[in-house]
Formats: structure tokens, C-alpha cells, sequence
């Protein structure tokens, strides 16, 4: 498949509230992709200092002859993900005299999308928003579904609503000017999708791995659309998490252990998911899950997305109890997200406490 072929290809996401179009294209005109999705006359784009020296100005432009358009700066940082740039955002709508149908976009990556997203569903209790994600995590995960939220000092993503937005328009071009780092992290929650859900993807990202991070944006189209796709039959199934849609943590409780433990903006969210998917693979190898040849997959591909394979060391009881911060405990127990096999992936409780905490007091050097 090409750009051009993939260009428009709108995938579909099916929700409670509205069904909306995820478009996937390579250098287009942003604001001509997002004008027909904006209901009302005034648009607020909230971005970061980072993303607003590359894109804002363009979309802005773009969309000034149709719309009163007004903009949002926040600082760049997973360390900013909190309630107080949550009323930075509501300062500036409340400044600009903004009523129910301003339309807010968010343009960059997930830490944007996620706070863009919260301040359309509190604000005037709740307005439209549109996702232009701009890092590749947050063009194949976090722009899709309608999670938003902030963190709490305590705990990731703590605090948060179910917000759809109106559309997404995923850019391949803007992964261009994205640092390597990022790429990589992003890399880690494409291949979460393969390890959760299908082996065969697996196989197609340990053949074009080495296009994917030379940004070859076919490639990278192709991956972003088929993970956009897999995450639109898991929302379309379970949009608010009662069942399946809790696979696409895996990784996750792992991870935010090690980014609540070393301090919000240290390891980046895909790096702490790269290490945590090993931990949880650990873990399903211990109970003769997976074999200790699918292990070994595992590691090689993620260190092919040049991603980290090691957690930090952490202190086993302070992990255990970051854990139970997290949101898929229920009556105080721990939930984790396990593989059966690569490709097929469970949610259970049931595994044995001794073997969880030998995974986690193997990070731990002696
Ligand atoms: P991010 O938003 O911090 O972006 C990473 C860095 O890249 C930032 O410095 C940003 O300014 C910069 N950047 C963004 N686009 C760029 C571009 N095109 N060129 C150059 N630099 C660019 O991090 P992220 O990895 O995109 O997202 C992580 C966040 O997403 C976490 O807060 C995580 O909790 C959240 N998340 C949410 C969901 C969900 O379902 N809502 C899913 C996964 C992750
Ligand atoms: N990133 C996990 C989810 O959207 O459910």
C-alpha cells in the first residue's frame, strides 16, 4: 500500500456517542483535513512549546479564514500533565470568552491529547474536540478511544473522563521531525499491539522494523492503520474497559510503576511499556506460558525499535505497592495483563503472588 492509497482510507471508530473517522495521510493541509469536523466559529488549539514552533502556525493559518481561532501554549513534559495546565487550558477559554460550540484541537503528542481531551469533557461539561496526534504513540494509541486525563502526584493518569473526539488526522510527515527516542517509544505500543493480538504482525514488524525506524513513511502508514484498526474493533467491542479492552495495558501496570517510581518525564510512557511488556512476559513464562524462545522474540524486537529491555531497579514491597495504585485493581487485588501465547493475551488475577514478586526482585541488583 502507498501514502496516496492509504490517504483517506478513514478508518472508522465506533462509539457510544458518535461514530468518527481516523485519517492517515502524509503532508496534507491539516486545516483543510479538520474544517468539515468543526462545528461552531471558534477553534482552540492547544499544543506545547515544542510542537508549536513546527505545525502551529500553518494549521492556524489555515483555518483563520473560516474560524476565530485561538491558541493554548503549555510547557513540554509528562511533568505538566496536571490540574494545573488543565486550568491554563480553562483560563484561556474562559479569557477568550469561548462558549459551548468552540471546537478545542489538540495538536501533539499524547500528554497534549490527553489534557486537550479532559478540558473539552469538563469544560461547559464537556465540548467538541479534534486529535491531530503528532508523535507516533500517540497516533496509534493514545488519540484513538477517548481516554483523557492528568496524573496525580500519586499515581498515572489518575484522573480522567471517556471523551470521544470528533475525528483524528494522523500525519506520517510529522514523524520527521520527531526526536529517535520518541520513535522508539512509540515502537513499543505498535508492538504491544502484535504481542496482544496477532502473531502475524509480529512477523511484518520483524521484517520492516528497520524501514519503520528510517521513518519510511509507506511503512509507517501501514503500521499506524493497522493499529488504529486493531484499536478501533477493541473500543467498538468495550469502550469503557469492562472487559477486553483492559489487553491494551499490557505492559502498562509494569511500566507505570517505573514511571511513578522514577519521577514523571524520566523513562518516556513507551520506554517504562518496552520494560514492562518484559517484566509481564517474564511473568507468563514463569507460569508456563509462553516459552523461553517467545521471550527471547520479545526482547529481540523491542531492542530492534532500539527499546529498552531492563526496569530500573526498584525496591519490590515500594513496586508491589505502586501497583495497587493502579486502575485494574479490584478488591485490592492486583491485575495483570499476560500472554498465553504471543498474540493472545489475558486478563487475570490469578497468578502466583511468589512468582510476581521474583520478577520484580529480578531487577533488583544484588
Ligand atoms: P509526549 O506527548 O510527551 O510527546 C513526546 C515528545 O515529543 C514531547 O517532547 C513533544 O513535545 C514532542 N513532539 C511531539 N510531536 C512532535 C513532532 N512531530 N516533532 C518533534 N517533537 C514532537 O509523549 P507521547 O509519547 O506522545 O505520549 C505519552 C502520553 O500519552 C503519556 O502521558 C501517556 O500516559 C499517554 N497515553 C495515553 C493513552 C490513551 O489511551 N489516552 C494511551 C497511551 C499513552
Ligand atoms: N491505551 C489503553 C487504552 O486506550 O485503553
Amino acid at each position: 500500500m502507498d501514502v496516496e492509497s492509504l490517504m483517506k482510507a478513514n478508518l472508522v471508530v465506533h462509539t457510544q456517542s458518535h461514530d468518527y473517522p481516523i485519517i492517515i495521510t502524509s503532508q496534507c493541509d491539516m486545516a483543510k483535513e479538520i474544517a468539515p469536523y468543526i462545528k461552531g466559529k471558534q477553534v482552540m488549539i492547544v499544543t506545547n512549546t515544542t510542537v508549536e514552533k513546527l505545525y502551529l502556525a500553518d494549521l492556524a493559518a489555515g483555518l483563520e479564514e473560516d474560524f476565530e481561532v485561538m491558541s493554548v501554549v503549555l510547557p513540554d513534559g509528562e511533568q505538566y500533565k496536571t490540574q494545573q495546565y488543565i486550568d491554563t487550558i480553562y483560563d484561556a477559554l474562559m479569557d477568550n470568552h469561548c462558549s459551548r460550540d468552540v471546537t478545542l484541537v489538540a495538536l501533539g503528542g499524547g500528554v497534549i491529547g490527553d489534557m486537550t481531551g479532559f478540558a473539552a469533557a469538563s469544560f461547559m461539561r464537556g465540548v467538541n474536540f479534534i486529535q491531530i496526534p503528532t508523535t507516533l504513540l500517540s497516533q496509534v494509541d493514545s488519540s484513538v478511544g477517548g481516554k483523557t486525563g492528568i496524573n496525580h502526584p500519586k499515581g498515572k493518569n489518575m484522573i480522567g473522563a471517556f471523551w470521544q473526539p470528533q475525528m483524528v488526522l494522523a500525519d506520517m510527515h510529522t514523524l520527521t521531525t520527531l526526536p529517535q527516542r520518541e520513535l522508539s517509544a512509540g515502537m513499543a505500543e505498535v508492538i504491544k499491539y502484535a504481542l496482544i493480538m496477532d502473531e502475524t504482525f509480529l512477523d511484518w514488524l520483524e521484517d520492516n522494523m528497520a524501514a519503520l525506524m528510517g521513518l519510511d513513511k509507506v511503512a509507517l502508514a501501514e503500521a499506524v492503520a493497522r493499529c488504529c484498526q486493531y484499536k478501533a474493533d477493541i473500543v467498538a467491542q468495550d469502550e469503557r474497559e469492562a472487559g477486553k479492552r483492559a489487553l491494551l495495558n499490557f505492559g502498562h501496570t509494569f511500566g507505570h510503576v517505573i514511571e511513578t517510581h522514577e519521577g514523571y518525564g524520566q523513562w518516556l510512557h513507551g520506554e517504562a511499556v518496552a520494560a514492562g511488556m518484559v517484566q509481564a512476559a517474564q511473568l507468563s513464562h514463569k507460569m508456563g506460558w509462553i516459552s523461553e524462545a517467545q521471550l527471547q522474540r520479545i526482547c529481540a524486537v523491542l531492542i530492534s525499535a532500539k527499546l529498552p529491555t531492563q526496569p530500573p531497579s526498584i525496591d519490590t514491597q515500594i513496586a508491589l505497592d505502586l501497583m495497587q495504585h493502579d486502575k485494574k485493581v479490584k478488591s485490592g487485588q492486583v491485575r495483570l495483563i499476560l500472554l498465553k501465547s504471543v498474540g493472545d493475551a489475558v486478563v487475570t488475577a490469578d497468578f502466583e503472588p511468589k512468582l510476581l514478586e521474583e520478577v520484580l526482585a529480578s531487577c533488583v541488583p544484588n
